[in-house]
């Protein structure tokens, strides 16, 4: 929900923050600080609005010196303006911190530190944290690192802080419990931040904090690097260094207007990335190394679980149709928010399988931990490595989709679904209920994918064009049958999210059911009926809209005319399995929802109230 990035070294710490405040900024930018230690103070600057807003603020302060700390928000307590943006500092100024997460018992904390004296200028629960640790670092003269030690440990919530002190200058101390945060080790020099973005230029060795950890990152005046990590028991842990596998092209907009729309055209790669090593056309087989690894977990499950949130939830709907259809397993979907608070039914002979592209969203990593708790087997696809659900997870399949930067889902989702129709497959094979010319028939669909989605991307004219049409629209539905209703969803959640246009996607055949009778000739309709299954029912869904004056806009295979004779506006998509079909239509959703946002104006990459990875419940 937040951004935090720090530095101790010998370079200008200035441009390494503000740089990593950019990488991060998808997580949050309703306000923004820095603070950077020089010449015995620490100087604290921060604004309401964007990153490019504090830079243009700080643009004639002495931000020289090389340790520091940055932050950018997304308002969780306290409205975003400057007094409740990051950095917080204590009474004297001493000391400075930045925050992710949420202190749930902020208030009770706030309540004690008044009686004790103590004065607040903003509403945030951060501003409770380095209050309480400044004072109990007072109160029972303890060190810093024990006073931080003995405040983490009253703190019910999620955290991942950075601190920096006035009485040692050369030295942050950085903690997580629920909210993640990386530590970049560089010559003789740290970084520390949520995510490796900020990090990955300036090293590729890296170790992820576990929970409940804390580590000392040092700069002896001799310029040697010390960094030391325990847990809140004082227990010293040998830090696991791990190399980073990103690189910084992923990092960058590549000359596209928005990292949207290099991550729509990036898909081709990214499902032969996600597919590379799993498929193997010539053997006619599937390969999921956590599927292989846990075979006899898969083979008894009396059902599979699905959660995730979002777009996730929706990949996990394709992914209950494929798995049902080729491995007749059982397959309940849930959003994990539900889940975790509804003391589920989960037996040991469950299977739970969570799906997030972050691998930090607070509601699908609490549900990961309830189904463990309760004896399941979880298995995880996320797209993040060594990300808090990858690491909670028992085992599980990376999507390989490349760092994704805009806040709307887009080259995850298509990533995700093709996953989940591997893990089909390859369950179908383990329990030998596949027959090969099944087998052979999905394996070509799935290796055809890269250049199939190239053919669908040549639409993005055609769809930029009537794209136009729609700007004023105030209302949008999407219907789908079959493996088009989960899409129908996604596509509902792209447009609504980037441009601010209110949208619904359902079950075509739910249409009589009460929606029908929102349609007139304001209502634009997106119907995908791109499959076989179904056609004819799907295409009467169509004349009946067609009937209340409803606009039409249909994505059909490649050689359509019926459904094309009765649509306003129609996008063709190559022919493809039906489990494999969402990948495919996915494309021109995306499209259509990016050029709409783009023809109104919005911030595509960074939509109002949104932050990429929701970390905070
Ligand atoms: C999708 O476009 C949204 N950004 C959002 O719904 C997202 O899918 C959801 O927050 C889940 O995120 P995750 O996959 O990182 O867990």
């Amino acid at each position: 929900m937040c951004g935090i990035v720090a530095y101790v070294g010998k370079k200008q710490v200035y441009p390494i923050l503000m740089k990593g405040l950019h990488r991060l900024e998808y997580r949050g930018y309703d306000s923004a600080g820095i603070c950077i230690y020089n010449r015995n103070r620490l100087n604290i600057y921060k604004r309401r609005g964007k990153v490019a807003d504090l830079e243009e603020f700080v643009s004639d302060k002495d931000v020289s010196g090389t340790i520091g700390i940055a932050h950018t928000r997304w308002a969780t307590h306290g409205e975003p303006n400057q007094c409740n943006a990051h950095p917080h500092f204590s009474q004297f100024a001493d000391l400075a911190l930045i925050h992710n997460g949420i202190i749930e018992n902020y208030q009770t904390l706030k309540k004690e530190l008044i009686k004790q004296g103590r004065t607040f200028y903003s509403e945030t629960d951060t501003e409770v944290l380095v209050q309480l640790i400044d004072y109990i670092r007072m109160k029972s003269e303890v060190s810093l690192i024990d006073a931080v030690h003995q405040a983490l440990s009253q703190v019910v919530g999620a955290y991942a802080v950075a601190i920096m002190s006035k009485e040692s200058p050369r030295t942050l101390i950085v903690a997580r419990k629920g909210s993640p945060l990386v530590i970049g080790i560089g010559k003789d020099e740290f970084l520390a931040a949520s995510d490796a973005t900020p990090i990955v230029e300036y090293t590729k060795d890296v170790v992820y904090l576990d929970e409940e950890e804390i580590a000392v990152l040092s700069i002896s005046p001799k310029g040697k690097p010390k960094m030391e990590i325990t847990n809140l028991k004082n227990v010293k842990k040998v830090p696991l260094i791990r190399k980073l596998e990103m690189n910084l092209s992923a990092l960058e907009k590549g000359g596209y207007p928005h990292f949207m729309l290099k991550e729509i055209y990036e898909q081709p790669k990214t499902i032969r990335d996600s597919l590379s090593g799993r498929i193997n056309i010539e053997r006619n087989t599937v390969a999921l190394s956590g599927v292989i690894d846990n075979k006899e977990k898969f083979l008894k499950a009396r059902r599979i679980i699905i959660v995730g949130c979002g777009t996730s939830w929706h990949a996990g709907l394709v992914g209950e149709y494929a798995i049902e259809e080729l491995a007749r397993i059982p397959v309940e979907v849930e959003y994990a928010s539900e889940f975790r608070y509804r003391d589920p039914l989960i037996y040991p002979d469950d299977v739970v399988i969570a799906i997030s592209q972050s691998g930090e969203t607070a509601d699908t990593l609490a549900a990961v931990k309830i189904a463990k708790q309760r004896g399941a087997f979880v298995y995880g696809i996320c797209n993040v490595v060594g990300s808090s659900i990858a690491r909670a997870t028992d085992s599980g399949s990376y999507m390989h989709a490349g760092p994704e930067i805009g806040v709307a889902s887009t080259k995850a989702f298509t990533a995700q679904v093709g996953v989940l129709v591997l893990l089909a497959l390859a369950l179908a094979k383990e329990k030998k209920i596949i027959n090969g010319s099944r087998m052979e028939q999905i394996i070509k669909a799935m290796y055809e994918l890269p250049g199939k989605i190239e053919q669908s991307l040549k639409q993005n004219g055609a769809i930029a064009d009537f794209a136009k049409i729609f700007t004023y629209s105030r209302n949008f539905l999407y219907l789908g049958r079959g493996y088009s209703y989960p899409l129908a969803l996604e596509g509902a959640l792209k447009l609504k999210e980037i441009s601010y246009i209110h949208a619904e996607g359902y079950p075509a055949a739910e249409m009589k059911h009460g929606p029908i009778a929102l349609i007139d000739a304001e209502m634009p309709v997106v119907v995908i009926a791109a499959q076989k299954e179904n056609y004819e029912k799907i295409l009467s869904n169509i004349q009946e809209v067609k009937a209340r004056q409803g606009r039409i806009i249909s994505i059909v295979s490649e050689g359509d005319t019926e459904v094309k004779a009765l649509s306003d506006f129609s996008v063709e998509i190559p022919q493809t399995e039906a489990m494999l079909m969402p990948i495919l239509a996915c494309i021109p959703l995306q499209l259509l929802a990016y050029h709409i946002a783009v023809q109104k104006g919005c911030n595509v990459d960074q939509p109002r109230n949104l932050a990429k990875s929701v970390t905070v419940e």
